[in-house]
């Protein structure tokens, strides 16, 4: 596939380093348009990781305007785009698949919609199968390997 969906999608599988957090966000802005309607996306990483900034760049490449910040009261955000919706969700403050009941997600998820999920690692098996993953690594204080690959790779949490 050579397309512009394919060559990113052909990046970030191999894995890439960035070594600023605008090239970070400028991955997410182009990984975006490749991402099929009604998908969750699994962020993986530490603390600082780059996984925020990268929803950052996501939201630009779904041409949504607001800023993105990490949740702080909220566990997920819903933020309307021209064509489609993205939920941004940091699953950091729950306890378990259980809590996820609680927060009516399914009444706020309007098709087509892309979610973004921080610490999906605390929704244990509640992610649906077809979810993508990216993983987030800290080489040090300005490079991060970021990669799309499969559950099954690194202990992922
Ligand atoms: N290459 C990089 N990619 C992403 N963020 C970087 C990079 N280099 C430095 N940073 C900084 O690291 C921090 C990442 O924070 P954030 O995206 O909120 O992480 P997370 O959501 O994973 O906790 C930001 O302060 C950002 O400026
Ligand atoms: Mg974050």
């Amino acid at each position: 596939m050579d397309t512009p969906a394919g060559t990113i999608l052909k990046t970030l599988r191999a894995g890439v380093t960035t070594a600023s957090a605008e090239a970070t966000e400028s991955l997410g802005t182009r990984l975006a348009p490749a991402v099929p309607d009604n998908t969750w996306v699994a962020l993986h990483g530490d603390l600082g990781a780059g996984k925020t900034t990268f929803a950052r760049g996501f939201a630009r490449g779904l041409g949504i305007e607001a800023d993105i910040t990490s949740p702080t009261f909220a566990i997920f955000v819903p933020y309307d785009g021209p064509r489609r919706q993205l939920v941004h969700m940091d699953a950091y403050r729950l306890n378990g698949p259980d809590d996820l009941d609680d927060l009516m997600l399914d009444d706020c998820l309007r098709p087509p919609y892309v979610l973004l999920l921080e610490w999906p690692g605390r929704l244990g098996d509640a992610l649906p199968p077809d979810t993508w993953h990216i993983t987030f690594t800290s080489l040090d204080e300005s490079r991060r390997t970021i990669r799309l690959g499969q559950r099954s790779a690194p202990a992922w949490a």
